[in-house]
Parts: structure tokens; sequence; C-alpha cells
């Protein structure tokens, strides 16, 4: 069975103070129980720390960017073996915010996804269509081109470790949520596509979540579908209650 997985974005957002306000009322809410099997959230680099010293054991912490080098001289840059060492892990790769505003293409995101994997992290690894690409009927093409040059590369066991996250872009903060329709469709070509490289079997361990104006009114339609596997969430996980209500959806 496809891990059902529910994770929260913190983005650019929150101070120590209140990331730990968040963390206190997110831990009253999961002692209830969620639905979702995995739990993660994204809090900033800055938070990481406090994050995972205070928040309850049963809530995966991740961070929302690495470098893909081992150390060196990359100033303002945060390495892998640093997030580890803070007990994070997780790691999201290729936010298509860090793709967008920092130019992270796929050939980059394809090293970084190596380097959390060498640390035997996970890896939620996002992809998704703008709206000229969509209004193009161009999105199956650049979602394939997102898969297969950052993640094709990996072996069997390498792909087993990862989460894909399909966010269209035209979706992420506006208030705009793709049809369920529209997001199994993705799911199902994304899933093909991990079958045609590496066979039935592993497609179907893959958990692939929907990200993008998610929230307690549409998850639950959205967590119905067939290959839909959970939500990568940014703005309603920013509320305890909101965030919590999503992971019961299903
Ligand atoms: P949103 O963001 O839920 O605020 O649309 C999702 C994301 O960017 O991960």
């Amino acid at each position: 069975m496809r891990k059902k997985i529910v994770a929260g974005n913190w983005k650019m957002n929150l101070t120590v103070n209140e990331a730990e306000s968040l963390v206190k009322e997110l831990n009253q809410k999961v002692k209830e129980g969620v639905k979702a099997d995995q739990l993660i959230v994204f809090p900033s680099f800055t938070n990481i720390v406090s994050v995972v010293n205070s928040i309850d054991y049963s809530i995966n912490v991740g961070a929302q960017n690495c470098h893909e080098s081992k150390s060196g001289a990359y100033t303002g840059e945060v390495s892998v073996d640093m997030i580890q060492s803070t007990g994070a892990t997780v790691i999201l790769v290729g936010h298509s915010e860090r793709r967008a505003y920092y130019g992270e293409t796929n050939e980059l995101l394809a090293k970084k996804v190596d380097a959390v994997l060498a640390a035997d992290m996970q890896v939620v690894y996002c992809c998704g269509e703008t709206l000229p690409e969509r209004e193009a009927n161009n999105h199956f093409r650049v979602i394939e081109s997102q898969i297969s040059e950052g993640l094709f590369h990996l072996d069997e066991s390498g792909i087993s470790e990862v989460v894909i996250a399909y966010e269209p872009v035209w979706a992420i903060g506006t208030g705009v949520t793709a049809s369920s329709e529209q997001a199994q469709e993705v799911h199902a070509f994304i899933r093909s596509l991990i079958a045609k490289k590496y066979g039935n079997e592993i497609a179907e361990q893959i958990s692939i979540l929907y990200g993008g104006s998610c929230n307690p009114k549409n998850a639950e339609e959205l967590f119905r579908q067939k290959d839909v596997d959970g939500g990568l969430i940014g703005g309603a996980a920013l509320k305890a209650n909101d965030f919590i209500q999503i992971a019961n959806s299903y």
C-alpha cells in the first residue's frame, strides 16, 4: 500500500516564536490521531532545530531546499549533512518557486536528489506546469521532462525512496485549485511514466501528492482520486486546524 502523506510547506513564513506556537497547536491536535500515514512539516532553515526539538515525534520535519555539494565555499547555502544533523529527515527538492526565482534546472535538481538520497533521507520532488504551458497543452511534456531529467537517473532502490508532488504553478497560492479530474489525470500520467521506466510494482508504491491551493474544503475530493496519495500544503499549513483537517480528509 502506498503511504498517505500530508506535508506542510511553511515557505518564508514564521519567526522562531511563531513557529513554536504553531508546533504547540499541532502537537495538541495530532494527539487526537490523524488519518494520514505520514505528516511532514517544512519550516525555514532558521526554525528547523527548534521545531525538531519541540514537535510531536509522529510528525517528521524537513527542509525546503538544500545544496547539492557536501560542504565548501558556498556562502549562504545549507548542505544535506547540516540539515540531517538537526534531526530533520526529509528534504523538499525542486519546488516551483525555486525553479522560477532561483533558476533551478532539472539537471541541478537531479544532483540535489542524489545528495539527499546519499544521506538516506527522504526526498519530496516537485513538478508542475505554468499557466501558459497548460494553455498551450504542453503540460504533459513539461512534467515528463521534469520527472525524467530530475529522477530517471536513479536505480530502483533510489526511486523507491522518492515522494513526488505535482503542483501546477497556476494553482499555487492563487486560490485556484486543479479540479480533481485534472489532478487525477496528471497523477496517473506521472505514475505511468514511472511504470514505463521501472515497472508497475515500483510505480504503485510511490506516493504522489497534489499541491496548489489545497484546503480543508477541497482535500477530500482530491484525496479520493485513485492516484492522489496526499497533499503538499502551503497557505493552509500555517493554520494547525486546517492542516490537521486536511490530514483527516481521507
Ligand atoms: P499553496 O502552496 O497551498 O499555498 O497553494 C502550495 C505549495 O507551494 O507547496
